[in-house]
């Protein structure tokens, strides 16, 4: 008799580029993109991995609904805010992600969003598609050069670093702040590390690139975009838990900042209606990663690290206990 093949929950959607080495070897379940909670714990039982993605909030209920032959949690994602790692680790089950191969794109995303952002570029295509466009105006759009400003970058991990090499190409004096030191980032690109609140007053724009532990929950509050100014520009890219949404829509609001390039929100796929109102601001739905290329590499690693886990190797991306 065969032995069975081992269950892989995908629990919303996975690439091919992934999805089809799993299925040659194990029993996929896939919940697909319409399947709420209820179905996910229904597909739960017996599952022996489990791959999540960061609109899949992997706690206790989820894990214990799969039962305790699961060995891994394979984030569909670099960030893994969305897998509750002390109760993985309490449960002997590994969690993997996906870094390196979305560097890129996001590190690219997050200039475009610069640009877009110190340039006004959503303001002014309302303003034209709304028909008030009367013709060139002197003093009207006026934003900033990248060239010659100084950029803060938060956080110097992957994307942070390659988003700092970007800046530094396209003429930005960079700085950036981190809990630790960069000496390769400081000895490569010539960056220098500053305290956050020195960061923030010194730069013109500022962009995010920090992991969105707890410790990260409101980075950028009321005084730190007070810090940034009127003619400062914050970027996001990283995750909204950085930033107090309610506090960025007032400080946009009031013209206390200048202007502000998102991809990510506390409470996606919620935007807080005062955001979506705000002048000077750029709104994209979650995209930094979204290239043919990333997600596929993506979806492949989440595949690659299930079968060395499910084949009794160590996983290529483990990301660090809870
Ligand atoms: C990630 O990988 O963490 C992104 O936010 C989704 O691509």
């Amino acid at each position: 008799m065969d032995t069975p093949r081992a269950r892989v929950l995908i629990v919303r959607l996975l690439l091919d580029a992934g999805a089809d080495r799993l299925r040659e070897r194990f029993d996929v379940v896939e919940g697909g993109l319409d399947a709420d909670r209820a179905r996910w714990l229904e597909l739960a039982p017996g599952s022996r991995a489990l791959i999540a993605d960061p609109t899949v909030p992997v706690d206790r209920e989820l894990l214990d609904a799969c039962g305790q032959d699961l060995a891994i949690v394979a984030n569909f994602a670099v960030g893994y805010d969305n897998v509750d790692l002390a109760a993985c680790a309490e449960r002997g089950v590994v969690v993997t992600n996906t870094p390196d191969v979305l560097t890129q794109a996001t590190a690219e995303l997050a200039i475009a969003l610069t640009f877009a952002a110190a340039r006004r570029i959503s303001d002014a295509e309302r303003f034209l598609r709304q028909g008030l466009w009367s013709g060139w105006e002197p003093a009207a759009h006026l934003g900033i050069e990248v060239a010659g400003a100084t950029i803060g970058v938060v956080g110097m991990g992957r994307i942070g670093r390659r988003y700092a090499e970007l800046a530094i190409g396209l003429g930005a004096n960079v700085v950036y702040a981190a809990p630790r030191p960069s000496p390769e980032a400081e000895q490569a690109l010539g960056v220098r590390r500053l305290e956050l609140d020195a960061l923030l007053e010194r730069a013109d724009i500022v962009s995010l690139h920090a992991r969105a532990g707890e410790e990260n929950r409101g980075l950028i509050g009321r005084s730190e975009l007070d810090l940034i100014g009127p003619g400062g520009v914050l970027v996001n890219t990283a995750r909204g838990a950085l930033v107090d949404e309610r506090e960025l829509a007032l400080a946009l609001a009031e013209g206390r900042l200048g202007a502000a390039g998102i991809d990510v929100y506390e409470r996606e796929p919620e935007v807080h209606p005062a955001l979506l109102d705000a002048p000077n601001c750029v709104l994209l739905p979650h995209i930094g990663s979204a290239t043919r290329t990333s997600r596929d590499g993506m979806a492949r690693m989440a595949a690659e690290n299930v079968i060395a886990v499910l084949g009794g190797q160590d996983p290529l991306n483990p990301v660090p206990k809870g």
